[in-house]
C-alpha cells in the first residue's frame, strides 16, 4: 500500500489529522488497533477550549457540535464545603469554553471519514514503524490474519501512551519528564440531570468534580486512594462520599441514580521529548498525558494535530520550515498546558503526605486566589486554554 502519511492510532488526534489532511488533499492510512466499537465506547473528558471549537468548525466538523454542545463560562471551586469562587471567562478573559464529549467528537470524525472514503483500518495488529529516519518510512500490520505494509513519505504517532510510535525513537535519544500522582479518580456516569454548573471541589475528605454530558447525563468523580477498586465503592458509597465534599446547596440540588459507568483512572503528568524524529512526529497522547483536572488532554491533541497538519501541508506545498519547528512549536504549548494541569491538580486534592505546612500553603493559595482578581486571571487565561 502507499499513502503520503502513514497515521497510527484512530482516536481523536489520528482521525482529525486524518481530516485535515484530506481536507488539503493530502492522503494518509490510518491504524487503529481496536475495532470501531470499542473506539466509541470510551468515556472520556467533554470541556473543549474555544481554540478547539474553532479548529473543528474551520475543519466541518462543527455542525452537531453547535447544536448538541453546551457553552460554560464559569469556573466554580468549592472549599471547606462552601461556594469560594465563580469566575465568568468571558467577563475575565473574553472566552468561553464548550462541553461536548471526546466520545461525540469521535463519532462525528469517523462519519466524515465514511463520507469521503478516508481509509480507516480497525484491528491493525502487530502494527511496527520501519526506517523512520530514512526518507522513505514504512508501517507494517495484519489484518484478518495478513501481513500487509505501507510505503509513505511520513508517519503521524497518535497511538497514545501505550502504542509503538514513541517507542520506534531511540531510547538513548528520548527524555521523560514523569509524576505520577498518590490518587486516582474514580468516576461515574448517571442518567440524571447534571447541575447547571460544572464544579470542582477541595474538601477535607479529598477533591470532587460535578460535571455533565448532556441534560440526562451527569459525569461526577471523587480522589480515591489508587489501591482501591471499584468493587469497593457501590452507588451508595460514591453519593454519599460526593456530597461529603460538596457544598450543601449544589447537594440538595443532585439527583442521585444507578451509575451506568464506573471506573477509576490514575492521575499522571508525562511528556517524551523530542516529539519528531526522522521522517516520525508524534501527537496527542503518544507523546504526553495530563491529569485530567481541567480537561486538557484532548484539547492538547488537536493543538499538536493543528500544527503538525499545517507543517505537513506547507511542507508538501515546498515550505519545509514548519515542520523542522513543529516539535518545538507544539512542546511551547504542551508544557504550558502541563504545568497548568499539575498547578490544579496540587490546589485541588488532598494529597496523602501533605504536611501542616503544605496544607496551610494550599488554602492560602485558595484565600489568594479567592482575594485577587489578578490571580483570577492568570487561572483563568490557562483554563480556557492559550492560543493556539
Ligand atoms: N496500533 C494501532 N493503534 C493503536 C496501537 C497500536 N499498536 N496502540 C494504541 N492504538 C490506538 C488506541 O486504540 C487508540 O484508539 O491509538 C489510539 C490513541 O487514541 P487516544 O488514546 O484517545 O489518544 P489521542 O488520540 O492522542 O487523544 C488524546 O484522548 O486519551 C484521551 O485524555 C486523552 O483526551 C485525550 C485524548
Ligand atoms: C469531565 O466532564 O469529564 C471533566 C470536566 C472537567 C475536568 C475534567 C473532566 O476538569
Amino acid at each position: 500500500m502507499q499513502t503520503q502519511v502513514a497515521i497510527i492510532g484512530g482516536g481523536p488526534a489520528g482521525t482529525l489529522l486524518s481530516h485535515l489532511l484530506a481536507n488539503a488533499g493530502i492522503s494518509s492510512i490510518v491504524l487503529e488497533r481496536q475495532s470501531r466499537e470499542h473506539v466509541l465506547s470510551r468515556i472520556r473528558a467533554g470541556v473543549l477550549e474555544w481554540g478547539t471549537v474553532e479548529t473543528l468548525r474551520a475543519a466541518g466538523l462543527g455542525e452537531r457540535l453547535d447544536t448538541e454542545g453546551h457553552v460554560h463560562d464559569t469556573i466554580n471551586i468549592a472549599w471547606r464545603g462552601q461556594q469560594l469562587l465563580s469566575v465568568d471567562t468571558f467577563d475575565m478573559v473574553g472566552k468561553r469554553m464548550m462541553g461536548y464529549g471526546q466520545t461525540k467528537i469521535q463519532e462525528d470524525l469517523y462519519a466524515a471519514a465514511d463520507g469521503r472514503d478516508q481509509q480507516i483500518i480497525f484491528e491493525a495488529e502487530d502494527v511496527a514503524l520501519h526506517d523512520i529516519e530514512s526518507d522513505r518510512p514504512r508501517v507494517t500490520f495484519t489484518a484478518n490474519g495478513d501481513t500487509h505494509e505501507i510505503s509513505c513519505d511520513y508517519i503521524a504517532g497518535c497511538d497514545g501512551f501505550h502504542g509503538p510510535s514513541r517507542q520506534a525513537i531511540p531510547a538513548e535519544k528520548r527524555q521523560e519528564f514523569l509524576k505520577e500522582y498518590p490518587f486516582g479518580w474514580l468516576g461515574i456516569l448517571s442518567e440524571t440531570p447534571p447541575l447547571p454548573i460544572l464544579m470542582y471541589a477541595n474538601s477535607e475528605h479529598g477533591f470532587a468534580l460535578c460535571s455533565m454530558r448532556n441534560p440526562m447525563l451527569s459525569r461526577y468523580y471523587v480522589q480515591c486512594p489508587l489501591t482501591d477498586t471499584t468493587d469497593d465503592w457501590s452507588d451508595d458509597r460514591f453519593w454519599s462520599e460526593l456530597f461529603a465534599r460538596i457544598p450543601d446547596a449544589q447537594a440538595a440540588q443532585i439527583q442521585t441514580g444507578p451509575s451506568i459507568e464506573k471506573s477509576i483512572a490514575p492521575l499522571r503528568s508525562f511528556v517524551s521529548e523530542p516529539i519528531s524524529w526522522g521522517r516520525l512526529h508524534l501527537a496527542g497522547d503518544a507523546a504526553h498525558i495530563v491529569p485530567p483536572t481541567g480537561a486538557k488532554g484532548l484539547n492538547l491533541a488537536v493543538s499538536d494535530v493543528h500544527y503538525l497538519s499545517q507543517a505537513l501541508i506547507a511542507q508538501y506545498a515546498g515550505d519545509p520550515v514548519l515542520l523542522e519547528q513543529y516539535g518545538a512549536t507544539a512542546l511551547r504549548r504542551v508544557w504550558g498546558a502541563v504545568r497548568f494541569s499539575w498547578w490544579l491538580t496540587s490546589l485541588l486534592h488532598r494529597f496523602p503526605d501533605q504536611t501542616p505546612f503544605d496544607q496551610r500553603a494550599q488554602e492560602q493559595e485558595l484565600e489568594f486566589l479567592n482575594a485577587s482578581a489578578h490571580a483570577q486571571a492568570a487561572m483563568t487565561e490557562q483554563y480556557v486554554g492559550l492560543p493556539l
